[in-house]
């Protein structure tokens, strides 16, 4: 295969030194790296740094006689298969969403016709600022994939969302968009989240669920490299970098999308479907009255996870189910695996401290050949572990 190669953009900010680390990941994958420096970004790491790192010179000036004789700015933004902004300022991001052009970072991202993916690094109030959410919702829709922000302490002395992701994570989203792993030609199907049944235009049932370990699963299977449709409820989760998100609301529009999504590789049901929805959404909104509260009649829903997992020929090869359970999880996971016909059973006991809501998760696999128990993890590494064994069955 062609030497796959990566534009580096790196900006100003204090995270320019994890540019160094990404480009030292990026070479020991044998992926050409050519660096471009702002001015902002060489007063926080040098452009011999980068350089040695790359093993590539350092592009920086839009009128440098001789950048631009060896080799223009046009043809630097499409000599890549990916530009990658780290750190990706909220300047670099309102240049880029604006389409300014005054500088060699900015022209070379108005120029190209490559995919593009940020990494942004600012301190809290310039993430939340209103004017960063505009510039960040205008490049999602020119179709730029994001990595992070991350939570945690920053620089300034603040805490909050803003710092970059680590470069092990900036390296595995650009294998994803480079389409590069175990997953790479596999389409993932991920539900997530909870579904909201409705009962008037202004009232519905739902559920608690976050999506987090769904959303974890559809990131862990792009970095993966697959090609990822994640079916959400509604959540407050970001999109993960290079993932198409389908928004629903209840279980059978989320059925209807799971179906219209397929052919799929694998199926990963993690939404908390409501089992059941009011037999009938009233057109306006129901009023307090003399009558009384309404009585609601509650009819089933479709169960997702069973008619994705039935005999058919757009059955995804590898079918898998969660269950939360409060005891004897085994022998419910085995009973669920049964009944709905999945090929897995992801169980995990929701009496363990810390698993709902929490941080970490500690399951067991059930599947027809026996259970595998996982030591707890961070749910984003039972998710990564979760996406390599489907791509070892997958292989
Ligand atoms: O026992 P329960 O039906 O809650 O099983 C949970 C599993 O089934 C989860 O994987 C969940 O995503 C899936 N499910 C579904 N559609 C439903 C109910 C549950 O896909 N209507």
């Amino acid at each position: 295969m062609a030497e796959q190669r990566v534009l580096l953009i790196v900006g100003g900010g204090v995270a320019a030194y994890k540019a160094l680390e990404l480009t030292r990941l990026l070479r020991k994958a044998g992926i050409a790296v050519r660096p471009v420096l702002t001015r902002a970004g060489a007063e926080f790491v040098t452009p011999l740094s980068l350089s040695a790192l790359a093993e590539d010179r350092v592009y920086s000036e839009l009128f440098s006689l001789t950048d631009e004789s060896e080799m223009g700015h046009i043809q630097l933004s499409r000599s890549a298969d990916l530009i990658v902004v780290a750190p990706a300022t909220a300047d670099l991001m309102a240049k880029a969403a604006q389409g300014l052009a005054g500088d060699l970072a900015a022209t070379t991202l108005l120029a190209t016709d490559k995919p593009v993916l940020m990494a942004p690094a600012m301190n809290v109030r310039m993430w939340e600022h209103p004017a960063t959410r505009r510039n960040l919702a205008t490049l999602k829709a020119d179709g730029v994939s994001f990595v992070g922000p991350d939570e945690g302490a920053m620089a300034c002395g603040e805490f909050g969302e803003g710092r970059m992701a680590e470069p092990a994570a900036i390296f595995d989203a650009i294998m994803a968009r480079l389409n590069d792993g175990p997953l790479k030609g596999r389409h993932v199907l991920v539900t997530a989240g909870p579904t909201a049944e409705a009962l008037d235009p202004v009232r519905v049932l739902t559920n608690r669920s976050s999506g987090a370990q769904g959303f974890a699963i559809a990131d862990a299977c792009a970095r993966l490299g697959a090609r990822v449709t994640l079916v959400a409820g509604p959540v407050s989760q970001p999109t993960p970098a290079g993932v198409t998100r389908i928004d629903i609301q209840s279980a059978r529009e989320m059925l209807a999308a799971c179906q219209s999504a397929l052919p799929a590789d694998a199926a990963v049901c993690v939404a908390a479907v409501a089992d059941w929805r009011p037999d009938e959404a009233f057109g306006v909104k129901l009023k307090k009255g003399k009558g009384g509260p309404p009585v609601l009649t509650l009819v089933e829903n479709p169960d997702i996870l069973a008619t994705l997992a039935a005999k058919g020929a757009d059955r995804p090869k590898v079918v898998v189910g969660f269950a939360a359970e409060t005891n004897d999880v085994e022998m419910h996971a085995r009973a669920k695996l049964t009944r709905k016909g999945c090929d897995w059973i992801v169980a995990n006991d929701v009496t363990q401290p810390g698993v709902m809501g929490g941080a970490d998760n500690t399951v067991m696999i059930v599947s027809k050949t026996g259970v595998e128990r996982w030591e707890t993890a961070p749910k984003a590494a039972v998710a990564m572990k979760l996406a390599r064994k489907i791509a070892e069955d997958l292989a």
